[in-house]
């Protein structure tokens, strides 16, 4: 026999009691039975539904009707029941999956009920048919970041005149990042690369000290280390120093290193690589140009410009001064210059044998003049409407 609400002829906490357990026992028997999705709709209706539902029932048959003594008492009762009612509906709704069935031959939806025991929520799994036909899941195309693009354009020019890649750690010693390139301690040029220290290393002597690689130039000192001459290498990565971030600065940004050490090399020998690989960059009409600078590891040492891709080298551009090169017509692009005897020292080559020389390049500047960006902030901002034009 179905479970019917009774009316309470008594009030007595044992009456209440029975009519309680009664109630959901019933209850129990009823949530066990829920077999598939309409047994589970028609139970839910027949326990919750506004209109003569059961919670309905207790509530005008119970609470409405006891007296007024009694109504704290009931009240409780039927807030209890109303709890464990609901509590039982969800718990035994059933879960809906959808499963692809391999043939298209049985004509579905098909529903089948998998009851997991009477307590557990229920699984009703709709059996579909595959559509093979159907279009799949495209996944948005990513894109090469810019300077990760145009490092490897670099290197690959280099890499066709025989060079091969070496790779430095990113946290280095004073010994690697300094005193090997020959910047004694305390030299002034160390401050021209404003460098970031590893914290609480006081107590180690200074060459063993620990700091974010200010160049790439630590790598030749390994490189060299590691191989006799001859060595032609480039070295990729990423530098750091301690510059506050404005439209061309950055903490964080990325070099390419070049060494290359032989019998016989010479500045004609550093003029004419450099010459190429500006011209493979940036097309075959520029022109370079080499302006006395320093730096404590090469002698002579140089900076390389480029003759102005915007205004052709010619410092005026729309009837006034061209703006990317400051009306002179040329760039400053990069450090280079003959590897100093020196340096040969630190790692054991014989300067009275060999020469050599090196470069290093910065691979934003690069990417900002070859792309026309005005703000070396948008490589690192990680802006996708940015980032997606270089894919
Ligand atoms: N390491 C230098 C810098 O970061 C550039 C450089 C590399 C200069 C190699 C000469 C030779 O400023």
């Amino acid at each position: 026999m179905a479970y019917t609400v009774p009316k309470l002829a008594d009030y007595s906490a044992e009456a209440l009691d029975k009519a309680v357990a009664k109630l959901l026992s019933a209850l129990e028997t009823e949530a066990a039975a829920v077999a598939s999705e309409s047994d589970w709709n028609t139970f839910r209706d027949r326990w919750l539904a506004r209109k003569n539902g059961i919670l309905t029932l207790v509530n005008d048959l119970w609470l409405k009707a006891a007296p007024k003594d009694a109504k704290r008492e009931v009240g409780q009762r039927v807030n209890e029941v109303k709890a464990r009612v609901e509590e039982r509906v969800a718990g035994v709704k059933p879960e809906r999956v959808v499963s692809y069935t391999g043939s298209g031959a049985s004509v579905i939806p098909k529903l089948a009920v998998a009851a997991t025991g009477t307590s557990g929520p229920r699984v009703i799994i709709e059996e579909r048919p595959l559509d093979i036909t159907l279009p799949g899941i495209r996944r948005p195309m990513g894109a090469e970041h810019p300077v990760i693009k145009t490092m490897n354009e670099i290197v690959s020019v280099f890499r066709n005149l025989g060079y091969s890649v070496e790779e430095g750690p990113e946290i280095e010693t004073d010994y690697y990042n300094f005193e090997a390139l020959n910047f004694p301690p305390n030299h002034p040029a160390r401050d021209t690369q404003d460098t970031i220290f590893i914290a609480g290393q006081e107590s180690k002597p200074l060459r063993d000290r620990l700091l974010l690689r200010t160049h790439t130039s630590p790598v030749q000192i390994r490189t060299m280390e590691k191989q006799r001459p001859p060595v032609r290498v480039v070295c990729p990565g990423k530098v750091h120093r301690n510059d506050a971030p404005d439209a061309t600065h950055s903490p964080i940004f990325h070099q390419v290193e070049g060494l290359a050490v032989d019998t016989n090399i010479t500045f004609c020998d550093l003029k004419g690589t450099l010459d190429h690989a500006m011209k493979a960059l940036f097309g075959s009409s520029v022109k370079t140009r080499f302006y006395p600078s320093f730096f404590p590891f090469t002698e002579p040492s140089a900076d390389v410009q480029i003759s102005c891709i915007f205004c052709g080298g010619k410092g005026t551009r729309d009837g006034g001064p061209c703006r990317n090169c400051k009306a002179s017509g040329w760039i400053e692009l990069l450090g280079c210059g003959m590897v100093d005897p020196n340096v040969y020292r630190f790692v054991n080559y014989d300067s009275k044998k060999i020469s050599g020389f090196a470069f290093g390049m910065g691979v934003e500047r690069i990417a900002i003049l070859k792309y026309g960006v005005d703000d070396i902030q948008l490589f690192f901002q990680g802006d996708v409407r940015f980032l997606e034009q270089f894919g």
